[in-house]
């Protein structure tokens, strides 16, 4: 028996990435995993495929989670399977870098979109199938309270998710459903890589900078969640968790 056996769990972009690797952790410890993803069906096929060829259980489900619809389609196929959810994963985000003068509203919107409207119409749409002892975990980044230069919109999107987390922390306790925010440094995924971050002394820096000395994988944020998800962690709620190797302010 995992930790999570009988457990349901959604998790947002699980196509690759950290996502890929959280649902992947999630499966093992027994959730049945609702593995979303917005265009890449053949990455969460993927995801599905590994979580069920090692015993676990899981589905795909398409869903672009900056779009009302999308959101509202998923939880009603949640509802329709299995009447109910007990863990949250709001990982899809999306980045972007650039200097003040080249923000646009467009940009800006598309940030926020996904990164913060979305992960709150999806609590909306979760909250009413969550069971007590729930968990949200919401996918924040150590530029959410550590902003780097060049990341102004990015990083205003990532501190409005542990405000979020903290203000529906207390919001959602009396119902026992718990809100964390988890928030990686600089962890080695596709995104990362398409970002071309690594090529550049930043990411240099970014590593000297960490006192653990290197860039994260997916799994180490994967076995937080795992964690955050699982009623181990009871008694944890209203938490901005970094998960960057000990960069501290
Ligand atoms: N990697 C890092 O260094 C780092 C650091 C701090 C925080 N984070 C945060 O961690 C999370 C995951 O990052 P990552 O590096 O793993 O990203 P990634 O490799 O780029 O993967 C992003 C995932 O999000 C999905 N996604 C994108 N737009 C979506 C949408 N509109 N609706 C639903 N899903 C969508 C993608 O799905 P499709 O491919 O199907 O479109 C993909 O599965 C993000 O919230 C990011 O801000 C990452």
């Amino acid at each position: 028996m995992g930790k999570l056996s009988g457990k349901i769990a959604l998790v947002t972009g699980a196509s690759k990435g950290i996502g890929q690797s959280i649902a992947r952790l999630l499966g093992a410890e027994g959730a049945t995993v609702v593995v979303n993803y917005a265009t890449s069906r053949e990455g969460a096929e993927q995801t599905v495929a590994e979580i069920t060829s090692a015993g676990g259980e899981a589905w795909l489900m398409q869903g672009d989670f900056s779009n009302h619809e999308d959101i509202t389609r998923t939880f009603a196929e949640i509802r329709r399977r299995h009447g109910r959810l007990h863990v949250l994963v709001n990982n899809a985000g999306i980045a972007g870098f650039g200097p003040l003068e080249q923000v646009t509203g467009e940009e800006f919107h598309r940030l926020f979109n996904l990164n913060v409207l979305g992960l709150v119409l999806s609590m909306q749409a979760a909250v009413p199938l969550m069971v007590e002892g729930g968990s949200v975990i919401n996918i924040g980044s150590l530029g959410g309270s550590m902003p780097s230069a060049y990341g102004s919109i990015y990083s205003a999107t990532k501190g409005a998710v542990n405000n979020l987390s903290i203000s529906l922390s207390k919001e959602l306790g009396p119902k026992q459903i718990r809100v964390n925010a988890l928030n990686p440094g600089l962890t080695i995924t596709e995104g990362l890589q398409a970002s071309g971050f690594m090529q550049g002394e930043r990411y240099e820096a970014a590593i000297k900078a960490t006192p653990l000395g290197r860039a994260g994988q997916p799994d180490d944020i994967a076995r937080i969640a795992v964690f955050l998800a699982s009623d181990d962690a009871f008694w944890v709620t209203g938490q901005v968790i970094q998960a960057a190797g000990g960069i501290t302010l």
